[in-house]
C-alpha cells in the first residue's frame, strides 16, 4: 500500500496527465487540419470563380475586338461611300457649271468679240439682238437718234456719269450703224476721198459699228467733230478710265487697219478691257482664240 502510494500513484497520475495532454494536442491538430481543409476549399472556390471571371474577360475582350474590327470596316466603307458621293457631287457640279456656261454662251452674241476691221464680215441681215435708243442728252446733236446694243447701255451710262463727275464732257456722234448706213457712208466718203476713204472708213459688213457696241465720241470745243479729239482732256480721261466700263480704243496710233482714231471706242467687256489696259495691249493685238475666251464674261 505504501509502495502504491509512493511509486504507482504518481505514475498513474502522470500517465493520466500525459493522456490528457495527448488528447488536447490531438484535438488541436484536428482543429488545424479542419481549418486547413476549409481554407483549401475556399481557395478552390475562389480559384474556380477567378477562372470563370478570367474566361468571361477573355470572351468580352474578344467580343470587343470583333466589334472594333466591325466598326473599322464600317467606318472605312462609310468613308469610301462619302468619297464616292463627294466625287459624284463634284462631277454633277462640274457638269452643271459646264451646262450653265454653255447656256450663257448660247445666249451671248458670238460676234461681239470678233475682229471686224478686215477679217470677219457681218452680212446685211446682221443686227444686234436688241437695240436701245439712247437718251437725247447723250448725243452731240439732240435731233439725231443713237442706238446701242441693250446690254452695253448700263456700262455706257455709268461711264458717262463718272466722266461728268470728273468734269469731262463726252458726247456721242455715232453709235450703231446698220449695214446699209455703213454702205451709204462709205460710198459718200469714197466720192469725196477716193481710195483714201479706206484709211478711215470700213466697208459695209466690216465696221465694228454694226455690232451696236461701238461709239465715236466728241467733246467740248470740237463743234461735234472728231479731228483733234486726241488733244482733249476727254481723250486722256477715256485712256485712263474707259477700261473700267469695258470700252477699249480700237485703232491706236500706228495700227495696221486704219488711221489713228482716238474717238472710236468699242465695248469688249470689263475683263478683257482691264487685261488689255494692264498689259498695255490693244484688242487687235490678241489672236481670235484668246479674244473668244472672254465672250462668256463680256457682260459680267
Ligand atoms: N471708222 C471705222 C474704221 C469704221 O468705219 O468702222
Amino acid at each position: 500500500m505504501a509502495l502504491f502510494r509512493s511509486y504507482i500513484r504518481p505514475v498513474v497520475l502522470l500517465s493520466i496527465l500525459l493522456g490528457l495532454a495527448l488528447v488536447a494536442a490531438g484535438y488541436g491538430t484536428y482543429r488545424q487540419y479542419r481549418s486547413i481543409q476549409e481554407l483549401t476549399y475556399t481557395i478552390d472556390v475562389r480559384d474556380t470563380e477567378l477562372h470563370g471571371a478570367h474566361d468571361e474577360n477573355k470572351r468580352l475582350a474578344e467580343a470587343v475586338e470583333s466589334l472594333t474590327k466591325e466598326r473599322d470596316t464600317l467606318s472605312e466603307a462609310l468613308h469610301a461611300e462619302k468619297e464616292k458621293n463627294e466625287s459624284f457631287a463634284g462631277q454633277i457640279e462640274k457638269i452643271t457649271g459646264t451646262v450653265g456656261k454653255l447656256d450663257k454662251l448660247s445666249k451671248t452674241d458670238p460676234e461681239l468679240l470678233k475682229k471686224y476691221s478686215k477679217v470677219y464680215f457681218l452680212n446685211e441681215h446682221y443686227t444686234p439682238q436688241k437695240l436701245v435708243l439712247l437718251e437725247k442728252a447723250y448725243g452731240y446733236d439732240e435731233s439725231k437718234e443713237f442706238y446701242l446694243a441693250r446690254e452695253i447701255v448700263p456700262f455706257f451710262e455709268d461711264m458717262i456719269a463718272e466722266a461728268k463727275e470728273d468734269d469731262i464732257d463726252l458726247w456721242v456722234v455715232s453709235a450703231y450703224r446698220s449695214f446699209e448706213t455703213q454702205q451709204g457712208l462709205k460710198s459718200a466718203y469714197s466720192v469725196t476721198y477716193g481710195s483714201g476713204a479706206n484709211t478711215f472708213s470700213a466697208d459695209q459688213g466690216y465696221s465694228e459699228h454694226q455690232l451696236g457696241t461701238t461709239i465715236d465720241f466728241t467733246t467740248k470745243n470740237l463743234d461735234g467733230g472728231l479731228s483733234g479729239f486726241d488733244t482733249t482732256p476727254a481723250y486722256e480721261w477715256l485712256k485712263g478710265n474707259a477700261h473700267k466700263y469695258g470700252f477699249v480704243l480700237s485703232y491706236p496710233e500706228d495700227n495696221t487697219y486704219y488711221i489713228f482714231e482716238p474717238w472710236h471706242w468699242r465695248f469688249v467687256g470689263t475683263d478683257l478691257a482691264k487685261d488689255l489696259h494692264e498689259d498695255e495691249q490693244y484688242f487687235y493685238d490678241l489672236d481670235q482664240r484668246t479674244l473668244d475666251e472672254y465672250l462668256i464674261s463680256i457682260f459680267d
